[in-house]
């Protein structure tokens, strides 16, 4: 879901319309803005596409210089107009990220007070908490002091009320929320890049903070509802506008930005003039930690599940990884010792954070690596390891994976430097083979157009099984969630070595197999599963480099080969050609890739 809000001097409707456009890559179901003019309290919603809501203005536009803006992704009731935020009572609009746990029973409460609901929706429940408020006589600050304390679950809200044309009230708690300063105007947004082209100084709420906005300023409150300051940060949001150039879809270009976000990225680690790695990367002596406890989800619990190899290998450092939903609540034993470490592209996703709390209570030190600097688990974490990939649009994830997988690797070394697991010269081989990410990754796109094709055949099926030993099985995983991701073809990643435990009860000749095997130590293992699924007239799809398309003698329906290269950097390479095959496969299939059914780019919600 995405917020924004603005007390401006211009007529608003078309700004938040604009803000929430560039909210777009978080993913939405509908939308709706907002706005007060000479008393009058009105909205605009629509179903599906942002396009709608532009319609629907044009036709029955909104004047007014206050207006809120949102972009929904359905958790309570269907993706209807009729859901669509801002929800109103005839004293306030009120749009809301996230989940208000106890709705229903506020809900029977409010019922029995007379309050007549027109959705099933838990924001509702705010907007009539906070009128009911009202119509007690408290003023509206004063209502949302006291309702604010009623309400449990994660939520950021923001509320405008009729006959109050320089006012708006923003509460955080969960769901990441900034203010931003301009000139005699204000705005509230979801990030950086919703506020990107009306001001670059932001302040950001932090749990428990409610905030006061009028056309002069901020008061903000925390939860004990005493006055506080929140630093004013200069956002690096500005200094890009997201944009497609001439690709297709942003998936597209974030596909093939990958060497050079890779480059940058590898370059805040290692140095690769001297061969070593950075002096000072991190504040955490890698040799006093005993183990590492990592939890993500989605693709970059899978990031962490290479990373898993790599830090074990390497460094002899065992990793526990779990995904964040279920890191948070399986009462792991934790010790001091161990670093607890975090993988997230926005830095906002709730059963992540919430990990991310849970370890910081049990006493340990926290790092993440994140691709939002101003992210709140950036805020929170002891150390932070940014990727440098830039703003990731595509709901897929494409370049953040292949950033944090390079961070991943570069940790490893760090670590297996500080612990004394490699020497001098381990240390200058693998900061060079990592270098070399870049130049293989930038050949490994020249292979588009076989992906292409490959893809036609790929679009034509129903199911698709991906296989990978070593650091290619969790990239196996990762293959088949990016293709059910965008074409909602069913596909599912497994061990070549679990195939015959299984999944090769599924092979037969509509089944095509994607087998991930460069040349490495498992490469006749994963030769003998592929064995295993030619006998059953299963279709593979070998993705290889040069070395193993000439060791390999089976029929497959189509081989991509790529170059021969060190084995830490395949699973990082290719993650490219993989990418692709889901690409095109979704642009066949004509699917909306950049924000596919169903999901969000960041979801902040458990
Ligand atoms: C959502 C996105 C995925 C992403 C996951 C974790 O499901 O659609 O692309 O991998 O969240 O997001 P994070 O921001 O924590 O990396």
């Amino acid at each position: 879901c995405g917020i924004i809000g603005i007390i401006g001097r211009e007529q608003v409707a078309p700004l938040l319309v604009d803000a929430l456009k560039r909210l777009e890559y978080r993913g939405y179901d509908s939308a709706g803005v907002a706005t007060l003019n000479k008393g009058v309290l009105d909205r605009r919603r629509a179903e599906g596409k942002l396009v709608n809501l532009d319609n629907l203005l044009k036709d029955q536009p909104l004047a007014g210089t206050i207006g809120i803006g949102h972009t929904r992704w359905a958790t309570h009731g269907a993706p209807t107009v009729r859901n669509a935020h801002p929800h109103t009572t005839p004293r306030l609009a009120v749009i809301h990220n996230g989940i208000i746990e106890n709705f229903a029973e506020l809900r029977r409460m409010l019922e029995k007070d007379g309050y007549v609901f027109e959705t099933e929706t838990d924001t509702e429940t705010v907007a009539h908490l906070v009128t009911r408020a009202l119509d007690r006589g408290l003023s509206p600050v004063e209502a949302v002091r006291q309702t604010l304390p009623e309400l449990r679950g994660a939520f950021a809200i923001a509320i405008m009320f009729k006959g109050e044309e320089d006012l708006l009230i923003a509460a955080r708690n969960g769901p990441p929320l900034a203010v931003g300063y301009g000139d005699g105007e204000m705005y509230l947004g979801s990030d950086a890049i919703a506020l990107a082209p009306f001001t670059d100084s932001l302040s950001y709420l932090e749990d428990g903070d409610w905030a006061v906005l009028t056309r002069k300023g901020v008061v903000i409150y925390d939860e004990t509802g005493a006055t506080v300051q929140r630093r004013i940060e200069k956002s690096a949001g500005t200094a890009f506008l997201v944009s497609k150039g001439n690709r297709r879809h942003f998936m597209e270009k974030e596909i093939h930005e990958q060497p050079e976000v890779i480059s940058h990225t590898l370059a805040n680690y290692l140095d690769f003039s001297k061969g070593t790695i950075r002096a000072n990367v991190t504040p955490i002596d890698f040799a006093k930690v005993d183990r590492i406890a990592a939890s993500a989800c989605g693709t970059a619990y899978y990031a962490g599940l290479i990373g898993k190899y790599w830090f074990e290998q390497i460094a002899r450092l065992p990793v526990d990884i779990d995904v964040a939903s279920e890191f948070r609540y399986r009462e792991m034993p934790l010790s001091k010792d161990s670093l607890a470490l975090f993988v997230s592209q926005s830095g906002e996703t709730a059963d992540t954070l919430a990990s991310l709390r849970y370890c910081k209570q049990q006493g340990l030190t926290i790092s993440s690596v994140v691709n939002v600097r101003e992210s709140t688990m950036a805020r929170e974490s002891d150390a932070i390891f940014p990727t440098l990939a830039g703003p990731e649009v595509g709901v897929a994830s494409t370049k953040a994976f292949t950033c944090q997988l390079s961070v991943l690797a570069s940790l490893a070394v760090v670590a297996g430097k500080m612990r004394g697991t490699i020497s001098d010269e381990d240390e200058r081989r693998l900061v060079h083979e990592l270098s070399e990410i870049p130049r293989y990754a930038t050949q490994a796109l020249k292979l588009e157009q076989q992906m292409e094709a490959i893809s036609r055949d790929l679009s034509q099926v129903k199911h698709a099984l991906y296989l990978g030993r070593g650091t290619s099985f969790p990239l196996a995983l990762e293959g088949a969630l990016k293709l059910k991701e965008i074409s909602y073809i069913h596909a599912e990643g497994y061990a070549a070595g679990e195939l015959k435990h299984g999944p090769i009860a599924l092979i037969d000749e509509s089944m095509p197999v994607i087998v991930i095997a460069p040349y490495d130590r498992w490469f006749e293992k994963t030769v003998s599963n592929m064995q295993e699924v030619a006998a059953r007239g299963g279709k593979i799809i070998l993705i290889t480099d040069e070395r193993g398309a000439a060791a390999s003698t089976l029929k497959t329906m189509h081989t991509v080969i790529l170059p021969d290269m060190p084995e830490i950097i395949t699973p990082i390479v290719y993650a490219v050609p993989i990418q692709m095959l889901a690409y095109y496969t979704a642009v066949f299939m004509g699917t909306d890739v950049d924000q596919p059914r169903n999901l969000a780019k960041s979801v902040t919600v458990e």
